[in-house]
């Protein structure tokens, strides 16, 4: 039997936090595993599949006998799966009811920027936006959130959050997992900082915003999942604010990850860890044996992470114990070759770009609503640099519209996990990634994307920048909002 991730302040601390629950000790994983309901969709008349979402507040007992303030989409916390196939045209309802401005971004999708849910789709308390697009990307687990500006961590880790599944005709021709909820199971991770009254806070001490003492997935605290057949496809989802998760077996054997945040690998990755920083996905295929109990841990992740090693790395805890029925239905194996990742190429670049992540700043500015800081033209495939110069302070980057490859890290090639389309990549201190990307589809003079670290505090304080895509020759028109919220 596993334990869950409230544990003595060396193990998995969060920081200063000073409350008695720091020595509540590790608990049992004895509750049912939620699973996020499929959201409903109806057909409009102009043939778009049309979902509706309404953020709000609430509350949950995640910790018996207590209670939590948390903020939800059509429900107390998290939102329902949305799911849409390859060609098909979508539409979403988003209401705001909770009392502050929010957004909806959907993170990862190739969508025209005024569908996108950035800091500039702004929805205020009681309005709504109704955002259409078609799906033009492979299958891929993505996933939704807010985005207000300069506000976003409170509402994410609060619980706004939920996955976006695409599906396409490559993927479903693979004999994988896919019975949702059954042998395909969404694994939303956040850490929350609880007191033992249940209230949760936030605090930044350590530069990188909220590390947690409570693991809490798809809404529960210390869950399990009863595992019928002899695989499982977890898609799992790091939807917390700074932590960063070593996720690993509790015996240590394979977790063989068949896709990253833009689809699926080439071929499936056998490793005994999946590193996951804040808005990474990877979908994992772990192999059970009748009657056997296995647990989903965090630990200590394996990277080279610099001179002080980074904040929260040593924290090791339980996110999700397997229990395997006494008997299981037989999974097919997982098929050798899974999906034509097309490699982007260096011949088609045009344009280079360098991007020094540093404090909570990138290349020295904040971010700035009214501001364009990189005009890029349609068409064009780029070779973005990136850059954490920060000693030991974790960041990731995150760019908006595209899927991108990594093509080098300090110039050597990726490693398998790294290799697919990726939307979100860790950054580790002094390392430079050389990212490449194309744009295409939409082009709009007015309204920019958004780049930045996925570090929820660090995004809200500025880690981001604007670019626009424009036809050639286009001059950009920077926003006259100025970002200020009600
Ligand atoms: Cu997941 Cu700009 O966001
Ligand atoms: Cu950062």
């Amino acid at each position: 039997v596993g334990t869950a991730a409230v544990v003595s302040g060396c193990s998995f601390a969060g920081g200063a936090f000073d409350g008695p629950r720091d020595e509540v000790g590790q608990v049992p994983l004895t509750t049912p595993l939620a699973i996020p309901p499929l959201a409903p969709s109806e057909m409009d008349d102009d043939g778009v599949r049309t979902f509706a979402l309404t953020a709000r507040p609430g509350s949950r007992e995640f910790l018996p006998g207590t209670t939590t303030a948390t903020m939800g989409y059509d429900g107390d916390y998290l939102g329902p799966t949305l799911r849409a196939k390859r060609g098909e045209q979508v539409r979403v309802r988003a209401r705001n009811e909770l009392d502050a401005e929010t957004t909806v971004h959907f993170h990862g999708m190739h969508l025209p920027a005024i569908m996108d849910g950035g800091p500039h789709q702004r929805i205020p308390p009681g309005g709504e936006r109704t955002p259409t697009w078609a799906i033009r990307q492979h299958a891929a687990t993505l996933w939704y959130h807010p985005h207000p500006h300069g506000a976003t961590e409170g509402q994410v880790t609060a619980g706004l959050a939920g996955l976006f599944i695409l599906d396409d005709d490559e993927e479903a021709a693979l004999d994988l997992p896919r019975d949702y909820g059954v042998d395909d199971v969404p694994v939303i991770v956040q850490d929350m900082l609880l007191g033992d009254d249940g209230a949760s806070r936030r605090e930044n001490g350590r530069f990188v915003g909220t590390l947690g003492n409570t693991l809490i997935v798809n809404g529960i605290y210390g869950p399990y999942l009863d595992v019928t057949t002899q695989r499982v496809r977890l898609r799992i989802l790091n939807a917390s604010g700074a932590r960063i998760y070593g996720f690993e077996m509790s015996d240590g054997r394979d977790l063989v990850q068949i896709a990253s945040d833009g689809g699926l690998l080439a071929a499936p990755h056998a490793t005994r860890q999946v590193v996951l920083s804040p808005a990474e996905r990877a979908e994992v295929i772990v192999e059970l044996q009748p009657g056997e109990t296995v647990v989903l841990r965090s630990e200590p992740y394996e990277f080279d992470d610099g001179p002080g090693g980074m904040i929260g790395r040593d924290d090791r805890f339980d996110v999700l114990e397997l229990r395997a029925a006494a008997t299981l239905t037989p999974s097919p194996a997982v098929p050798a070759a899974l999906a034509a990742v097309e490699k982007l190429r260096v011949e088609d670049v045009t344009q280079e770009r360098s991007m020094e992540f540093s404090g909570t700043s990138i290349n020295g500015q904040d971010m700035d609503m009214g501001r364009i800081d990189e005009v890029v033209t349609i068409g064009a495939t780029e070779i973005w640099n990136v850059r954490n110069d920060n000693g030991s302070l974790p960041h990731n980057v995150h760019v908006h519209d595209v899927q991108f490859q990594v093509l080098t890290i300090d110039g050597a090639a990726p490693p398998p996990p790294l290799a697919g389309w990726k939307d979100t990549v860790l950054l580790l201190p002094e390392v430079e990634y050389r990212l490449i990307m194309r744009f295409t589809d939409y082009a709009d003079p007015a309204v920019p994307y958004m780049y930045h670290c996925h570090l929820l505090w660090h995004e809200d304080q500025g880690m981001m920048g604007q670019f626009v895509v424009v036809e050639p020759g286009q001059e950009p028109i920077p926003p006259t909002d100025d970002g200020a919220h009600a």
